[in-house]
């Protein structure tokens, strides 16, 4: 299915603006036209007590309003993340907001949590409640909210009956101040009050969500080092590493490189492989870490698994790849672990972590 995209979708896709294309794929999902659906056991993993049947999930932002979580899993994603959420709705910067740059195959996106707010969404995962599939909801703060943690802890339990995981999405470049929460201080005052509505709705159902935590790839080594001990010294269930970055390094491409904003794709891949790997040296080894940033292909999913990834998530690769690109990479997975000669992909990971560690982060 990538093959045939690339020749004929992705063109005519390309001649809309991006986020009228992104609107259109979200239509052809809920008609319900795409599906690949495989399962390899080879590829099952059991992360912070979530059993996944493949470790390639949709990353946040693609539906943002919960739309079609459903949908994604059968186009081969072993879960689907929704968000980010925010508890009013709000339409984001204006448009365009959203750009391609098709030499670097990366995005620019600075649509500032554009969202329908929590209501919809949670309508929505309500009326799929009872079906199986990890849906993971990601949430956030409005842009004027008073009081940002408190945005937090409000997501925490509106979506506490009806998300398998949070992920406390601190990392947008485009929410003017958000990436000061990942300040020691800052940091460790939210972990303690999200930690503590999750602490308090477990007791009251019996049942223990994990929370995770999506970071930025634009952090120095002592960044790194304070989120580390932070969140260790936090019950936290994991973190997501990364959101988009700031930088523009290694641009080869001209169009649309001075759009502000956050880049994503392909040449975001290093940079969050290192940092990604980094954090993993500096966690260790029980930490649940969610790889993200360039995947988009079954090579690049591995790599990131190898650098210290108990679980991936992409993006921008389905927007140059399509709707075949996760069917392509699961079954890529699947053959890539046999060649490699263990039973499960879990084995793999960390293998090449101290090589990526070793790497400078780019400026
Ligand atoms: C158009 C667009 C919107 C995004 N919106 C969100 C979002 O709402 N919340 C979030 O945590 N990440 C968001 N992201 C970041 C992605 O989840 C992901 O971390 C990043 O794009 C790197 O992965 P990729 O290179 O596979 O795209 C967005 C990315 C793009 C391209």
């Amino acid at each position: 299915m990538s093959g045939l995209f690339e020749t004929f979708g992705r063109r005519a896709l390309f001649t809309l603006d991006a986020e009228q294309a992104h609107g259109l794929s979200i239509a052809a999902l809920k008609s319900g036209l795409l599906s690949c659906g495989s399962s390899d056991p080879a590829l099952a993993v059991t992360v912070a007590g979530l059993s996944f049947p493949n470790p390639l999930g949709i990353a946040a932002g693609y539906d943002k309003n919960a739309e079609v979580p459903d949908e994604l899993m059968k186009l081969g994603f072993g879960f689907a993340e929704v968000g980010t959420l925010t508890p009013l709705p709000q339409t984001g910067n204006p448009r365009p907001r959203i750009f391609r740059l098709i030499e670097d195959r990366a995005v620019i996106n600075r649509l500032g949590f554009n969202n329908e707010g929590h209501e919809a969404a949670f309508q929505r995962l309500v009326r799929r409640a009872g079906k199986s599939g990890i849906v993971g909801v990601n949430i956030g703060a409005n842009k004027d909210s008073a009081d940002r943690i408190a945005d937090y802890v409000a997501g925490i339990r509106r979506f506490y009956s009806l998300a398998s995981y949070f992920t406390a999405n601190i990392s947008s470049p485009n929410t003017p101040g958000l990436r000061d929460l990942q300040a020691r201080e800052s940091l460790g005052l939210l972990l303690s009050q999200v930690l503590k509505a999750r602490d308090d709705a477990a007791a009251k159902s019996g049942v223990v969500r994990p929370v995770f935590l999506k970071i930025a790839p634009d952090l120095t080594e002592e960044g790194l080092d304070d989120i580390a001990a932070i969140a260790l010294a936090h019950p936290l269930d994991g973190l997501i590493i990364s959101n988009t970055t700031l930088s523009r390094t290694g641009l080869r491409g001209t169009k649309n490189t001075g759009e502000a904003g956050g880049l994503s794709g392909a040449p975001l891949f290093e940079r969050s492989t290192i940092v990604l790997a980094k954090m993993r040296q500096k966690v260790g080894p029980a930490l649940p870490i969610i790889g993200v940033g360039g995947i988009d292909s079954a090579d690049t999913a591995l790599a990131k698994i190898k650098a210290g990834a108990d679980l991936i998530q992409l993006y921008t690769g389905l927007v140059y790849r399509g709707p075949g690109l996760p069917g392509e990479i699961v079954k890529g997975l699947s053959q890539l672990v046999k060649r490699e000669g263990v039973k499960n992909i879990r084995e793999l990971r960390d293998r090449d972590m101290e090589r990526w560690a070793a790497k400078a982060i780019p400026l």
